[in-house]
């Protein structure tokens, strides 16, 4: 199984974008993971196109743009457009999976969707075969430094058994609280890549950290 690491943007001094994009650039993370909030789907406002446009120039890595929004068919060939490689959407914030799927894949990037933490694992089984990826949530979204909610990894462990069950190789993708003290255990339940910014952002040594994070 592969193990890859996404810093998330999110924890990264705005002051200083570029010299940040390019410390998680010389990292030995293979994803850049960029959190895009509109204060309706969650109670946060983070950034959106200008931002991810500037993080884009200052890296050539896996762009992973993780959408906390309402209505994200709207916008979702947009964030393809503005350089994301993996677009992801909740599955609460749509009526319609499929649609947002179709979308991104039109724009040229491949397809995620997300779930929070109360929304089982079966609710994943009808869309399950359209995505590239699922990210599973272990915070509530909306904020970083949460601590990560330990019945995850049963979660995350029910959807590597589905996704088998189902003949895909669905990439697993993990987000919130997490760090090198429980990297070991969340790749362990069948994740693949990992997102972390308080852990990486707030590490003396942020290239360091990803690398006990892959190590774990
Ligand atoms: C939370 C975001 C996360 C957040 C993770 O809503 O989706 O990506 O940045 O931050 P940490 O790793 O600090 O929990
Ligand atoms: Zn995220």
């Amino acid at each position: 199984m592969q193990r890859i690491v996404a810093p998330s943007m999110l924890s990264a001094d705005f002051g200083h974008l570029e010299r940040d994009t390019r410390m998680v650039d010389a990292s030995a993370a293979e994803w850049v993971h960029i959190d895009v909030m509109d204060g309706v789907f969650v109670p946060n406002i983070s950034f959106g196109f200008p931002v991810l446009k500037a993080i884009r120039k200052a890296t050539a890595k896996f762009l992973d743009v993780h959408l906390m929004i309402v209505s994200p068919e709207k916008y979702v060939a947009r964030f393809a457009e503005a350089g994301a490689d993996l677009v992801t959407f909740h599955l609460e914030a749509t009526d319609d999976p499929a649609r947002c799927v179709a979308l991104i894949r039109r724009a040229g990037a491949k397809a995620g969707v997300s779930v929070k933490p109360a929304t089982p694992v079966e609710a994943l089984r009808e869309v399950l075969p359209l995505v590239d990826l699922v990210l599973v949530m272990s915070v509530e979204p909306g904020f970083g430094g949460q601590s990560f909610i330990p019945g995850s990894l049963e979660k995350i462990a029910q959807l590597r058994a589905m996704a088998r069950e189902m003949g895909l190789e669905t990439i697993i993708e993990v987000d919130g609280g997490i760090s090198a003290r429980n990297a070991g255990a969340v790749y362990g339940a069948g994740a693949d890549v990992l997102v972390a910014g308080s852990s990486v952002f707030g590490a003396e040594d942020p290239q360091a950290e990803v690398v006990k994070m892959l190590n774990a």
